[in-house]
């Protein structure tokens, strides 16, 4: 392990100490030069390399990383909804929102959801005193929905603990429901100006490309993640502008440049540090195993009209995948790969009208799914049977369009259209 010592001019410069061997951090050196030539301080670098052959030690630029980062970001910043104009604050509560929205989804699909959002409820006061069922259904589409559900409980704390205002320490921040080390640094930097390591699958990639981390992922996230505070580097002292332009400027660089599949490196304002585009290895990092096998559950799903062509719906049991949501009636989504082995439920089987009309698939982040399609008609008597379940609830067919459908549902009334197209 090697600890340098600074020479009496500071500046951010870092050592970074990695075993070729074993491709594992050693360790991270936090050590100030003003450069390292002009103090002689190479020669530590060298001399460390000598005497430990099997390492691997070298400079990053922090300072010029930053500057060269921040000046690309003036010029090429995104121009988002909750991003504050210049010079203005940004709104906490529009931090905080698009931080939420944008967990596992996409600058784009987020953006109209955010407007959507936003103006239906102007301030967290108005969110935390929304109608449950309406953000809800305000959410469909945008998956992973106990997002949706953490946001609603957020909401409600914000309001009655906090008086509407968000806290600015990390430590309040995490208690908050749906609020991890993540967002609670993003609301920090970004909403608050506030130093904090703020750590997305952008920087993740960034960083590992900076420092050709050779370490595979999963395993290699951590190292990644430690390795990333060093982007930071400084922050404590820098301008409030710049704590918070710094993640979102890296963030940026992920979506824009330093992309997944072919990153532009030509036009990359810190590719003259980067180990991975000094090796012409940049697109290889960050390195992944092969992610594991997901299973495949299969269910039926059930396109109930009445003979006037209202449609059943329940709303899903909070303990169950989408709950809270409004669905088309399901079975439950079994292990069994054969959706044909499937028990219609119990209030369904007198349907003499019941009929397969065709099948979907969809992906959840643990499992795919496979469910068969099944139409049928409510007659005489079985309304009231029906009237009778306390989790359905009939609506008119041109309603379904609009009341909040998660993706899965949305599709399975996307093949029972083309059904009735064709009959
Ligand atoms: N992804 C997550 N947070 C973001 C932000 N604030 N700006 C751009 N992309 C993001």
């Amino acid at each position: 392990v090697l600890t340098a010592i600074s020479g009496p001019t500071i500046s951010f410069h870092i050592f970074k100490i990695r075993p070729i061997a074993t491709n594992f951090l050693l360790n991270v050196t936090d050590v100030s030069f003003e450069t390292i030539e002009e103090r002689g301080r190479k020669s530590d670098i060298d001399l460390f390399n000598r005497i430990m052959p099997k390492s691997h030690a070298f400079q990053f630029k922090t300072v010029i990383f930053q500057e060269n980062l921040l000046e690309w970001y003036t010029h090429n910043r995104r121009i988002l909804p909750w991003r504050a104009a210049k010079g203005r604050k940004s709104d906490p509560y529009h931090v905080w929102l698009s931080e939420i929205m944008l967990q596992q989804t996409t600058v784009p699909a987020v953006i109209p959801y955010f407007l959507h959002f936003t103006q239906k409820w102007p301030t967290i006061s108005d969110l935390a005193l929304a109608n449950p069922d309406d953000v809800m259904s305000s959410w469909a589409g945008l998956g992973y929905y106990a997002r949706a559900r953490n946001l609603l409980k957020c909401a409600g704390v914000i309001n009655d603990k906090y008086d509407g205002k968000f806290p600015k320490e990390e430590a309040e921040l995490m208690l908050l429901p749906g609020i991890g080390p993540y967002t609670a640094a993003a609301i920090r930097s970004i909403a608050f100006h506030k130093p904090a390591i703020v750590v997305d699958g952008n920087i993740e990639r960034i960083t590992a490309r900076l420092f050709a981390i050779k370490m595979p992922f999963p395993e290699g996230k951590k190292c990644v993640r430690e390795n990333a505070a060093m982007l930071f580097t400084g922050i404590e002292n820098a301008r409030k502008e710049s704590v918070r332009d710094l993640p979102q400027a890296l963030m940026d660089l992920g979506s824009t440049v330093c992309t997944p599949k072919s990153p532009k490196c030509s036009l990359c304002p810190i590719s003259q540090l980067c180990l991975g585009f000094q090796q012409g290895r940049q697109a290889d990092y960050p390195i992944k195993t092969k992610p594991k096998q997901i299973p495949t559950r299969t269910g039926r799903v059930y396109l109930i009209q009445t003979k006037d062509g209202l449609m059943a719906l329940e709303k899903r049991d909070e303990t169950r995948m989408l709950g809270g949501m409004l669905s088309f009636p399901t079975t439950h989504w079994d292990i069994k790969d054969d959706t044909q082995s499937h028990k219609h439920p119990h209030h369904f089987r007198k349907l003499k009208t019941l009929h397969k009309v065709g099948a979907i698939s969809h992906t959840f982040s643990h499992f795919h799914l496979k469910l068969e399609v099944w139409h049928g008609i409510i007659a005489g008597n079985d309304l009231q049977l029906f009237n009778k379940l306390r989790q359905i609830s009939f609506h008119p067919y041109e309603n379904l369009e609009h009341i909040g459908l998660p993706t899965v549902f949305r599709k399975s009334l996307n093949i029972f259209k083309k059904y009735h197209n064709q009959e």
